[in-house]
């Protein structure tokens, strides 16, 4: 009822005091006293400050958003683009850098080598994976005790390899290109880029690289039992002729290591130059594939299939990919046939001193793989009644499939190694003890 009385009626107000206008409108009573005049100022003091406090606390929060947002766009961006800063820090404080990612094959690899965290990160680093360490050319002759004639293993189309120890002891491989080409140099990146990306127990691993100046090294893993090649056909008191239980888990390592490069790796790669020469021997005679320098990647977009100059060795070099240059992963299936009958017959790819009709191992091998009879005659007399049978014309029908003429005709790796999956176990069991059949080398590990 007052409440529309004064709605009615609203007393006469000093003008301009539409605050102490609104105030009277809710009090009920029509008269001020000194002191309710007093009480009112504090009223309106109190509120002011009430609206400061408010206001500072609105533009603190919105500040604080702000600055928060602000901080969450650059976590965002440093994690997508990685830091070039942080691996020149890493740069700073050590000569080592451990390469997680692919070296960009447009700039060189010294130089890279100050920003190897940079650039693409996409790929994920490999589980085991240890990283590429970067080297200078004194630790290297520090290593190899000035590359020393002493310390030289042996030496390839590209230079010589060395045995060395580095400075934390680990034993390695450590190869030095010796020309300086464009070739040399493309092989060179080749291979660390490669294999920098990829991890597999199949592959021997490469530990490190050196660019310092012209110089141009590569440091591998050290495989004390040397190559494939120096067991089947240099045979010595240092390396023994290989059993057939060995030969065939031999077969079955490298077919594991192609299996890999063709169906694991992203984008797939094609070996190239898969020979007796690049299956390397750990201490308990376990292979591994080595020299990636001609290797090439496959993208979806050839449709598998690249043209390019003939590069690999004779007598393992696949007839379609000799003629014409096109390379596919069969190209590989084939060098691997021509490595799966040097196990089983002990020959070189190509032997000028053998009679007339016997140089090229394919071409004498591939009419009598298939033939029961003559299949026993042409084995390596180093296993001679190591093998049954069954198992023996098992192998010649695999290698007999790999070295076929026409290309798709051979079978994948991946089909390769689930052949010789069972010949291995089979071969294992028969060896294992209680066995009657007692082999030469009986220590090796199981499969
Ligand atoms: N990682 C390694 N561990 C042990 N020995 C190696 C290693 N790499 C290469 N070698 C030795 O060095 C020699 C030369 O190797 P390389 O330059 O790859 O040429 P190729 O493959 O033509 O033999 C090999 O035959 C082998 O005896
Ligand atoms: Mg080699």
């Amino acid at each position: 009822m007052e409440d529309s009385n004064i709605a009615a009626a609203p007393p006469a107000m000093p003008p301009g005091l539409s605050t102490a206008k609104n105030h009277t409108y809710h009090n009920p009573h029509r008269f001020y006293s000194k002191s309710q005049n007093h009480q009112h100022g504090t009223n309106l003091s109190l509120n002011f400050i009430i609206i400061i406090i408010i206001s500072i606390i609105l533009i603190i929060a919105v500040f604080a958003i702000f600055l928060i947002i602000a901080l969450l766009r650059r976590l965002k961006s440093v994690r997508k683009h990685g830091s070039c800063k942080e691996s020149g820090i890493l740069n700073n404080t050590s000569s080592r850098f451990i390469a997680h990612n692919s070296i960009n094959l447009n700039s060189s690899p010294d130089v890279e080598a100050r920003c190897l965290n940079g650039g693409s990160i996409e790929r994920t680093p490999p589980s085991r994976y240890r990283g590429v360490q970067v080297f200078t050319y004194k630790e290297l002759e520090l290593a190899t005790d000035n590359f020393s004639e002493a310390n030289v293993m042996g030496s390839g189309g590209f230079g010589v390899v060395y045995k060395g120890t580095l400075a934390d002891g680990t034993v390695a491989a450590i190869k030095r290109l010796q020309r300086d080409g464009k070739r040399e140099e493309h092989a060179f990146r080749m291979e660390v880029d490669l294999l920098s990306r990829l991890n597999s127990p199949y592959l021997v691993e490469l530990l490190g690289y050196c660019a310092d100046q012209h110089h141009r090294l590569l440091i591998f893993e050290f495989m004390p039992n040397g190559t494939l090649h120096q067991h089947l056909h240099h045979p010595s008191s240092q390396y023994r002729p290989l059993d057939w239980g060995t030969r065939l888990r031999i077969a079955l390592d490298c077919a594991r290591a192609l299996e890999f490069l063709h169906e694991h790796a992203v984008p797939t790669v094609i070996h190239r130059d898969f020979k007796c020469t690049n299956v390397l021997l750990d201490q308990n005679l376990r292979a591994k594939v080595s020299d990636f320098g001609l290797a090439k990647m496959v993208s979806d977009k050839t449709n598998g299939q690249i043209s390019t100059r003939v590069l690999g060795t004779t007598g393992y070099l696949a007839p379609e990919y000799a003629s014409t240059g096109k390379l596919t992963t069969k190209s590989d299936v084939y060098s691997y046939g021509v490595v799966l009958l040097q196990l089983l017959t002990g020959r070189v790819p190509v032997d000028i001193k053998r009679p007339p009709g016997e140089h090229v191992l394919v071409s004498w091998a591939l009419p009598r793989l298939t033939n029961r009879d003559k299949v026993a005659q042409m084995v390596d007399p180093a296993i001679q009644g190591q093998y049954s049978k069954k198992d023996l014309i098992q192998v010649a029908a695999i290698a007999a499939m790999c070295v076929q003429p026409e290309a798709d005709y051979r079978p994948l790796m991946v089909d390769v190694v689930q052949s010789m999956i069972p010949l291995v176990k089979n071969c294992n069991s028969i060896n294992s003890p209680g066995s009657s059949r007692v082999y030469r080398q009986t220590s090796t590990p199981k499969y």
